[in-house]
């Protein structure tokens, strides 16, 4: 049974149903859960899903981005270049390898992604990557951000956590940076609990991620029990950042449902923007340009300048309707209040209107309506003027 929850529409919710539980019980009575034909066919998958050469499945996205930093050789006193307005895993894992995250602002209004003035004022002699988040699964300005690495000879990285699916002009998000990295958390498009995968078309990048993902072995357990190897050296210290085979047949599921998904959560966050628009509150990310298509990760609520988030949270909350908050700008955590202040005013201003409304493929026209409409009211009650 579906764990109880107290929201009657929660932010995101998984389908689960009898083809996710075949995957799961096959694999378990295969007798092999770890690092075997599921991975070796989830990562084919993946793959060319993207248009890489390279793909490995890993334990989670931050996972992810800790071997994408480590295999373009960032380290300590490095510096990497980011936006604050995004899930904090990126800045920890540059933290952790003794490297300074450099917070950069984005477009602002109605744009949530990196502006690429503001990267290229950010980039310096210490820079070693570019960590490029596509926001709410928009694609960032990434011909630009690709331009500015490529002239400063620095690393461009794509946290394409939210943009499974994404593209410009055909090229899917996560195949354009040097490397990219998707994360397969259970609220993501493509949910198998814990999971991830960096993608790369670089064979140089692809040994280092595939030596780091698994201790710097030269031979894995998989590959002995086929006779194909019978010892290992090891080459470099690494981690256990691998996946298992459960969840990698549960990846095989997603990616196949990936899709029609993705088109449906397109569809209602369209149904939100028309129904939102007229009340002066923009729903974002921003539709995008020709050529350009989106993931639909998030759905979020631009509110008037001046209405106050808590109080429409709040609002949402007593009727039920769970929302949340992407993001609290990483630089305004405690342990970021230290780190490279770069003011970053478009951030501020636009995250304190910020609401993310509920956003699942399955959710339903009515529910969006619902939420629409306790949006609208709470808006309205928040901008009328208090009585005598
Ligand atoms: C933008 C972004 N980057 C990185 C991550 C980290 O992924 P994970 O939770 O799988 O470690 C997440 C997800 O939580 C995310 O939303």
């Amino acid at each position: 049974m579906p764990t109880e929850t107290p929201w009657e529409v929660p932010l995101s919710d998984l389908v689960i149903d009898s083809e996710l539980e075949a995957a799961v019980r096959e694999t378990v009575l295969s007798g092999w859960w770890s690092m075997g034909p599921r991975i070796a066919e989830f990562e084919a998958a993946f793959a060319e899903f993207v248009g890489t050469e390279h793909a490995f499945a890993v334990a989670n996205g931050t996972a992810a981005l800790h071997l994408a930093l480590l295999a373009v050789g960032c380290g300590p006193g490095d510096e990497v270049v980011l936006p604050s307005l995004n899930f904090v895993a990126a800045a920890n894992v540059a933290v952790r390898i003794g490297a300074t995250p450099v917070f950069c602002d984005i477009g602002g209004g109605t744009d949530l992604n990196l502006d690429p003035e503001d990267v290229r004022a950010a980039i310096g002699p210490s820079t070693k990557a570019i960590v490029a988040l596509h926001y709410g699964g928009l694609p960032c300005a990434i011909d630009e951000l690709r331009e500015l690495a490529d002239e400063a000879g620095i690393a461009l990285v794509e946290d394409a956590a939210h943009a499974p699916g994404a593209s410009a002009d055909r090229r899917p998000m996560g195949s354009i940076g040097d490397l990219g990295c998707f994360s397969f958390f259970a609220n993501k498009n493509m949910p198998v609990g814990e999971g991830g995968m960096v993608v790369t078309r670089d064979p140089e990048l692809a040994d280092r991620v595939r030596l780091l993902r698994s201790h710097g072995m030269t031979t894995l357990t998989w590959d002995r029990a086929r006779g194909h190897a019978h010892s290992y050296d090891v080459v470099l210290p690494g981690f256990n950042y691998r996946l298992d085979e459960v969840r990698a047949a549960l990846g095989l599921v997603q990616l196949g449902r990936l899709p029609a998904e993705n088109q449906a959560r397109r569809r209602l966050v369209e149904q939100y923007r028309v129904l939102l628009a007229p009340h002066g509150v923009e729903l974002l990310p921003r539709a995008p340009a020709e050529g350009t298509e989106a993931a639909y990760h998030l759905a979020v609520a631009l509110l008037p300048a001046g209405v106050e988030q808590q109080t429409v949270r709040e609002a949402l909350q007593a009727k039920r309707i769970q929302t949340s908050f992407h993001y609290p700008p990483i630089h305004t955590f405690s342990a970021y209040r230290d780190h490279s202040r770069r003011p970053l005013p478009r951030t501020e201003e636009t995250a304190k209107r910020l609401v993310t409304l509920p956003l699942y493929g399955h959710m339903g026209d009515e529910a969006v309506e619902r939420v629409a409409a306790a949006v609208v009211e709470a808006v309205r009650s928040e901008r009328a003027p208090t009585a005598a």
